[in-house]
């Protein structure tokens, strides 16, 4: 994978969403021309069952509807505007509505996009409150990564689906369900054992908050030494980046990755 050995792995955290409407098509497009490694998008359930890339459980702050994402199907999620709200705030605000700033993304049309680029990516999937939808999210994220052919990661694959959430169960409910699938545990505490580097239900890699890093960067190398990899999220300022890379991580999860790679001199 491209950065490994050479610097952290940068990650654009619901796509370059400093400069455009977060989980847009349009967002994650800018991300991989600005050269980020990967991209990370939350996807939760649609009543009839899609996978949509939405962070918040409710509609509200990020479009023009009202209430519960799973309240609603796809064709009626679709009708939606994702993108006016980042427009009138955004510092080149008023610019005119284009479908890829404004469109739902839907999980498999952000997978066609990045295999569309033909590059190496890393995606970070985060499945959200998986105890509130039982399994059914991680059954139907590992069958869509199935069809994408990335439940069973191929070396020769430049495209990496990774799975995280803050929910260890989900980690052990996507490793029985594709034991071959790298995850991400995220943190915003650290549980007991992780003091040793340990992570439970076989993840591989530790997602913690900054937060939780500038009070225990010692975690790093304990991780490090128990054979993890650690991303961080979320990484938007300089100071914030220096904490980062002073901890030594393998990835910086990052609201901002064109200014992260230029401060890493790529
Ligand atoms: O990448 C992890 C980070 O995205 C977790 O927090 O709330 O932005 O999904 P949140
Ligand atoms: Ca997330």
């Amino acid at each position: 994978m491209p950065g490994f050995g050479t610097g952290p792995l940068v990650f654009a955290h619901r796509g370059s969403s400093a400069a455009l409407p977060e989980h847009t098509l349009a967002a994650y497009v800018r991300a991989l021309a600005e050269g980020a490694d990967g991209l990370e998008c939350d996807v939760r359930l649609s009543r009839d069952g899609h996978l949509v890339c939405v962070h918040d459980r409710r509609l509200e702050r990020t479009s023009n509807g009202r209430g519960p994402v799973g309240a609603y199907t796809l064709a009626e999620l679709e009708r939606l505007d994702y993108g006016s709200w980042h427009d009138r705030t955004a510092p080149d605000g008023g610019l005119p509505a284009d479908p890829e700033r404004t469109r739902l993304l839907t999980l498999d049309a952000l997978l066609r996009a990045v295999r569309a680029a033909d590059r190496e990516v890393e995606l970070l999937i985060e499945t959200k409150h998986p105890a509130r939808y039982g399994s059914g999210v991680e059954r139907r994220l590992v069958a869509m990564l199935r069809r994408h052919g990335l439940a069973d990661p191929r070396p020769d694959d430049p495209v990496r689906a990774t799975v995280m959430s803050f929910s260890p169960l989900a980690v052990r409910q996507i490793r029985r369900l594709a034991p071959r699938l790298s995850t991400v545990l995220l943190l915003e505490v650290a549980p007991p054992g992780l003091r040793r580097g340990r992570l439970p239900f076989g993840a591989r890699i530790a997602g913690p908050s900054l937060k939780l890093l500038r009070t225990r960067p010692q975690l790093v190398p304990a991780l490090h030494r128990a054979g993890n990899r650690v991303y961080v999220w979320t990484v938007n300022d300089a100071p914030e980046l220096d904490l980062a890379l002073a901890c030594g991580v393998d990835g910086i999860i990052t609201d901002r990755p064109a200014m992260v790679l230029d401060r890493l001199g790529r």
